[in-house]
């Protein structure tokens, strides 16, 4: 089958999905619940954390086949890093035809805009049509991008629990890494911010240490890159 499969924890790459698989006439899939290992044309979307994949995303590209992979990194503006490159690299199996950073809401941010520019992506559907294997260019990534970035998200985002948790537990049913119980993260969390979007209470909240806050402050990149 062809398939737009989607990881997303706070809704940004969940939204690029469902637009491609609308234009393509696909199925947007969520990655965590899709059960298909065989695919045709095979469009994955997913968000950049700490300029690294998200370990999901490794996982289901390691074990699924596709006739052809279009990758495709949805980013807070900050730096994509190497995602795309380093998808090719360590996944040879699969024959990428086309791919894209596509610059979103960042996580962090409440007030930061979605992305918006669709008809940027116009020439991945149309690769769609006609397909032929292409090589991303190797990004610069920054030196630490690498080491210990769940530890980097854990110290840069403090995530706490309110007066209003009810206890219902759903936090601790959704969370990607079971981090969570009763609302309170613990060390295996990456601040994915999945539980802070689900929570039917909205019981956690969320607060930025002054050197995240800093950094966020930094020139965003605005950039849709896109490669055919
Ligand atoms: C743990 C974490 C790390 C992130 N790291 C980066 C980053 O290195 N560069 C960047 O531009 N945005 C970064 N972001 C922002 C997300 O990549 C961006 O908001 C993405 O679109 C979120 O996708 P989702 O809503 O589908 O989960 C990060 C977000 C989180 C939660
Ligand atoms: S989902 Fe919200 S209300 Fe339910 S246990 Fe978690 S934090 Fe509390
Ligand atoms: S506890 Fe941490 S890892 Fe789990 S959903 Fe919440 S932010 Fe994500």
């Amino acid at each position: 089958m062809n398939a737009v499969v989607y990881y997303s924890n706070t809704g940004q790459s969940r939204a690029v999905a469902e637009y491609l698989a609308e234009r393509l006439g696909y199925r947007a899939l969520d990655m965590e619940a899709c059960g298909e290992t065989r695919f045709g044309c095979l469009l994955t979307v997913f968000p950049v954390y700490c300029q690294n994949i998200p370990e999901a995303v490794c996982g289901f590209l390691e074990t699924v086949t596709a006739d052809c992979l279009i990758p495709v990194a949805t980013f807070g503006k900050m730096s994509g890093g190497n995602v795309l490159w380093e998808i090719q690299r360590r996944y040879p199996q699969h024959t990428v035809i086309a791919g894209a950073y596509v610059p979103t809401k960042h996580s962090y941010l409440p007030d930061d805009p979605p992305f918006a520019d669709y008809p940027l992506l116009e020439p991945l559907l149309d690769k769609v049509k006609a397909p032929s294997p292409i090589r991303f260019p190797k990004l610069r990534k920054n030196l630490f991008a690498d080491a210990t970035p769940a530890l980097r998200s854990r110290l840069g985002v403090r995530l706490y629990r309110t007066e209003a948790c009810d206890g219902c537990g759903l936090c601790t049913v959704r969370c990607p890494r079971s981090a969570i119980q009763g609302g309170i993260p613990n060390r295996n969390c990456i601040r994915c911010l999945r539980c802070v979007q689900e929570c039917p209470r909205k019981a956690l909240r969320v607060k930025l240490r002054l050197p995240l806050h800093l950094y966020l402050r930094k020139k965003r990149m605005t950039e849709t890159v896109v490669y055919v």
